[in-house]
């Protein structure tokens, strides 16, 4: 018996219990609505901790499709953006809405993940047991307490989703290794396919090429192009020469506010940014 079937074998056998029966059906609460094509809109965003305001009045506008690159200093307030975008820390006040519709506030973090918004952070994550399949098998659960292979086997459908998904991240040669035998910038690139399984229209990814060679920077580079038109993707990233190779508009973030936006060049010469990096 493979590992694929006996991991099917107890979990047929724990039926009984409650709390491993998928939930089925679609998607609930609010649908997208990009009607404006403005996909994420912060306004007046602020967050303190213990008097330190992390995100001070922070305007961002992103639109459905975009790629979009944040920098700024250390402590600059990016990750907290992500943390506010994803409802992990609710800000003191301002608004964030996610189309037209939807109050990402109004929302636990489990809702804004099924509302369509996934994020990556800086660690990769993977199931290190598993094989890269399964990996994207696990993550195109419904629910995440319940052990996919359930479910007698995957629908055709389901199958191509994940085959495509091994394609667009580069790893259909390795989908049947254990995921502890990839290389740290593949295992980035396998958890970027998990996030893609659950079909987000906005990706929030968080220094994705910290650790990674040249060769895994430029792939990703492309990972990271090829995926946004279809959703948006936010990323941020510290290596300028990553961003250079990517970016097409730059949000600079200092102390929790947008000080420039616009293209590369445009941020590179703009004088207030040369002296927030000069002074670090
Ligand atoms: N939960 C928290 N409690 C207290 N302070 C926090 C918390 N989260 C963030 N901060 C502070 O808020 C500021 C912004 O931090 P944040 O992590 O958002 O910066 P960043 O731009 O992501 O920086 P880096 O480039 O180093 O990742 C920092 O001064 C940080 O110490
Ligand atoms: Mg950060």
């Amino acid at each position: 018996m493979n590992m694929t079937d006996s991991l099917r074998e107890v979990v047929r056998r724990e039926r009984v219990f409650d709390f491993l029966v998928p939930r089925q059906g679609p998607r609930q609460g609010p649908r997208l609505d990009l009607s404006h094509n403005t996909i994420l809109y912060l306004e007046d965003l602020t967050v303190s901790f213990d008097g330190f305001r992390a995100i001070d009045n922070l305007n961002l506008y992103i639109e459905a499709g975009e790629l979009r690159c944040i920098i700024g200093p250390n402590g600059a307030g990016k990750s907290t953006m992500m943390d506010i975008i994803t409802g992990k820390t609710q800000p003191d006040s301002g608004s964030a809405w996610f189309g037209q519709s939807i109050d990402l506030l109004s929302l636990s973090e489990a809702e804004i993940a099924e509302a369509g918004i996934g994020r990556k952070f800086q660690k990769p994550t993977v199931f290190e047991m598993l094989t890269v399949f399964q990996n994207l098998e696990l993550a195109m659960a419904q629910d995440k307490r319940v052990w996919p292979l359930l479910r007698a086997r995957l629908s055709a459908e389901q199958r191509d989703g994940i085959e495509q998904t091994l394609e667009t991240i580069g790893l259909s040669d390795l989908a049947s290794e254990p995921a502890s035998r990839l290389s740290h910038g593949q295992k980035q690139w396998l958890e970027i396919g998990m996030l893609l399984m659950q079909q987000p229209k906005l990706l929030l990814v968080d220094e994705p090429v910290a650790g990674m060679t040249h060769q895994e920077m430029d792939r990703t580079a492309e990972l990271l192009t090829s995926l946004a038109g279809e959703r948006s993707v936010v990323v941020v990233e510290h290596d300028m020469d990553f961003v250079r190779s990517i970016a097409r508009t730059v949000t600079v973030l200092h102390q929790g506010a947008v000080l420039a936006e616009g293209s590369m060049e445009q941020v590179q010469n703009d004088a207030r940014v040369k002296e927030v990096y000069l002074g670090e």
